[in-house]
């Protein structure tokens, strides 16, 4: 190949613009391992990049695409050869590293993980970062004494790809699990992932008072803000609580009483900055015991490549449910 298509964000005058660009393998970050890739996803992350609605990128320009499944094309490291099916989540990509909004993709070896056995590339991007990242705060919270006797996980963002996933994962683990959503429209589809109860945030009642009720056994959250705080007065003790997003706010105002008086762990959950050998961990539980159940009802749509700008808006608006597959080239 001469040239291939990539979707590459550039910062020009403060201006954030994605636009689809014919580029070649030497323009493109370095790193040992080339990928023709095949699919990508779509995460919250992925909007805020190509939207320019939250600073994802950390240098500019890069091609979009935090998440990557595909065939090694070459490699210069011995540990992968042509032929390999390989997928790359997080890590950089689209933040200091070219990304997987593109036909081809060349990244470090230590990103990589050979896909394993029992998925498929479609799977690993089903699962995507959200997934990755839902399991990884599943990981640190059993890590940490969270067992399904100590009651009900409670679910931020659930109808998001990160809150599906976790909802699916949750309650196949043996987990009670309570999920929390703005969309109302959306209660029977939560219930078809395994919540057992469904609130809605319309309706929360958060009182303000350093300790309420303890209610949870745990929480894994996707807001940030006020509903993080609540969490934070509303779990039992020797709860965790896994913080994942900042779909609603990046403030936490809370107090230490929950802490020092109830043993409530807060699990700081970061999927880009994952030690190698808990990042395969991680993987090789997503194709066992944490694999999720329910792809068919999670994955609600299939687009190309040069549909991912005109689709990215309505996560950044909250009007998406489930998550997206990005076909770019042939399996
Ligand atoms: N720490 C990490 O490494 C990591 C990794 C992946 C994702 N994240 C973060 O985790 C969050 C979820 O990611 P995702 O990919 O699952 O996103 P997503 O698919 O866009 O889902 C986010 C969900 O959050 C809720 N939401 C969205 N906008 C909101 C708003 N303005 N106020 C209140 N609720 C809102 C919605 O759920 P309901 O309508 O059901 O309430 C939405 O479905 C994001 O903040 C993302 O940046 C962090």
């Amino acid at each position: 190949m001469s040239t291939f298509k990539a979707l590459r964000v550039y910062n020009e005058d403060r201006r954030i613009e994605a636009r689809f660009v014919q580029m070649s393998l030497d323009e493109l970050t370095a790193g040992e391992v080339v990928i023709r890739c095949v699919y990508s996803t779509i995460n919250y992350k992925d909007a805020l990049a190509i939207t320019g609605a939250g600073k994802i990128l950390r240098q500019y320009p890069l091609n979009a695409g935090i998440d990557v499944a595909g065939y090694v094309e070459s490699s210069s490291d011995a540990r992968f050869k042509a032929g390999d099916a390989v997928v790359v989540t997080g890590c950089g990509l689209s933040e200091t590293l070219d990304g997987g909004y593109a036909e081809f993709a060349r990244v470090p070896t230590n990103l990589v993980i050979p896909l394993p056995n029992g998925l498929s590339l479609y799977d690993s991007m089903a699962i995507g970062t959200a997934g990755f990242t839902a399991a990884l705060a599943v990981q640190r919270m059993q890590d940490n004494g969270q067992s399904p006797d100590l009651g009900s996980i409670v679910v931020t963002g659930a109808t998001g790809g990160v809150g599906s996933l976790a909802i699916d994962m949750l309650s196949h683990q043996g987990y009670s699990v309570t999920a929390l959503t703005s969309k109302v429209a959306q209660i029977e589809y939560l219930k078809s992932l395994g919540a057992t109860q469904v609130l809605l945030a319309s309706e929360l009642e958060m009182g303000t008072r350093p300790l309420e009720a303890a209610q949870w056994g745990g929480a894994i959250d996707n807001l940030g803000g006020d509903v993080l705080a609540w969490l934070t007065r509303t779990v039992k003790p020797w709860g965790n609580i896994a913080s994942i997003g900042l779909a609603s706010s990046i403030q936490l105002n809370t107090t230490v009483m929950p802490f020092i008086l109830r043993a409530v762990s807060l699990l700081g959950i970061n999927s880009t900055d994952v030690p190698p050998a808990l990042r395969q961990k991680v993987w090789q539980r997503l194709a066992s015991d944490l694999r999720p159940q329910h792809f068919d009802k999670i994955i609600t749509r299939e687009v190309s490549l040069d549909e991912v700008p005109s689709v990215v808006g309505a996560y950044v608006s909250n009007q998406i449910t489930g998550r997206a597959i990005v076909k770019i080239s042939q399996p």
